[in-house]
């Protein structure tokens, strides 16, 4: 495998697959959060500086037959150049003559966008014949798209085996996940907290289970918690539950016992009326919420316990949000973890942040830059910490 940084670009055409799945506004097509782009641009400046040119290839959105207007990625034509300081020029089709033809008229320093893969079925399905159309427009091969490593699509993963060794690498983003998940994982200094949030336990049972062989605590908070207090014998009242879950949830709760591994849950919650911002509010135990009423965020106690395991810890992952913080009265929680994790970081802890929700959190509430490192993956970032192979690094490393 070699080594993006130790490459020399001039005269390649790099064809890199980046994760420019963004958000867009329903109404607008406007970028909602361009985080996605922006990782990517170190990887695309060092290739042009180098002399190089660049094919970027990126999924956006789930198309389901085809073509689709909404899905185009066209609509990043121009952010992308903006983010650049260079023309980005655009190929309507990501395989096809016009692709090819574009493809080879690129001169170093130039930039092209393929149209959305995933406007092509054999994508997703790991298309032996398709992949090979895709490697025919570039001399090398860049995986940059963290966010989509958990896919063996064509792009991510099958396309690696029409490039010789030297002639596939990962790109800086993709080094950068890689090496920060694999410090929390495998090198992490003690005592490591993992904060894990969200509302289902069924989503985030094998990353516990993972975990429980890590971690020193473990902080579970979000709407999965009460389904942990349920399993207990407690009283939650009509707050989320996974019934079909409770004996996994005892089970969790016998084996990090078993292991000497702390499990946290929240002792208090704030409990609200109905799901909705404008829902009377009051604050409970946890375990003793009454008839009619459901836990909505962590309660002051929780904050406080949670808080201190944090500023003591030396490595923290962080993934799934403590409560429903897109609205305003159930944001505390989740805001006042996002503050102990920055301020563990400033203390000299490792802090790592991702899934789509915690990320969006340290975003809205300003602490993005307070921690070691906010990944791009969501899906990825979870197989990682399950302990799975990503088919899209496995591709790459393992050839
Ligand atoms: C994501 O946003 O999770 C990645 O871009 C992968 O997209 P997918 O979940 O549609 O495969
Ligand atoms: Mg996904």
């Amino acid at each position: 495998m070699s080594k993006f940084s130790d490459h020399n670009f001039a005269n390649e055409k790099a064809l890199i697959r980046v994760d420019f799945n963004v958000p867009l506004d329903k109404k607008t097509f406007e970028i909602t959060d361009d985080t996605r782009m922006r990782a990517a641009v170190p990887t695309i400046k060092k290739i042009l500086n180098d002399g190089g040119s660049v094919i970027l290839m990126s999924h956006l959105g789930r198309p389901k037959e085809g073509p689709e207007e909404k899905y185009s990625l066209k609509r990043l034509i121009k952010h992308l150049g903006e983010l650049l300081g260079t023309e980005v020029q655009f190929a309507n089709d990501c395989i096809g003559q016009e692709a090819i033809d574009k493809a080879a008229a690129l001169k170093p320093g130039q930039v092209l966008l393929l149209e959305n893969l995933r406007f092509y079925k054999q994508e997703e399905k790991g298309d032996e014949v398709f992949a090979e159309k895709l490697s025919k427009l570039g001399d090398i091969y860049v995986n940059d798209a963290f966010g989509t490593a958990h896919r063996a699509h064509a792009s991510t993963a099958v396309i690696a085996k029409f490039f010789p060794a030297d002639k596939k690498m990962f790109g800086l983003l993709m080094e950068g996940e890689v090496a920060s998940a694999e410090k929390v994982l495998h090198q992490a200094q003690k005592p490591f907290v993992a904060i894990i949030g969200g509302a289902k336990v069924s989503d985030k049972i094998l990353i516990i289970e993972n975990l429980l062989e890590r971690a020193t605590d473990i902080i579970i908070g979000g709407g999965m918690a009460y389904t942990f207090f349920k399993a207990e014998g407690g009283k939650i009242g009509s707050s989320l539950c996974e019934e079909d879950r409770l004996d996994t949830a005892k089970e969790l709760l016998e084996k990090a016992a078993s292991k000497g591994v702390c499990i946290h849950l929240p002792a208090d919650s704030i409990i609200a009326n109905k799901f909705s911002d404008d829902a009377e509010t009051s604050g409970s135990l946890s375990n003793d919420i009454p008839d009619g009423w459901m836990g909505l965020d962590i309660g002051q106690m929780a904050i406080d316990t949670f808080t201190k395991v944090i500023n003591n810890s030396k490595t923290i992952l962080w993934n799934g949000p403590m409560g429903v913080f897109e609205m305003e009265k159930f944001q505390r929680g989740t805001k006042c973890i996002a503050k102990a994790v920055a301020e563990a970081t400033q203390k000299g802890a490792f802090s790592l942040v991702g899934g789509g929700d915690s990320v969006a959190a340290v975003n809205q509430f300003g602490y993005a830059d307070k921690v070691s490192y906010v990944s791009t993956g969501g899906g990825a970032m979870l197989e990682y910490f399950e302990g799975k192979e990503l088919p899209g690094i496995a591709a790459i490393k393992n050839s």
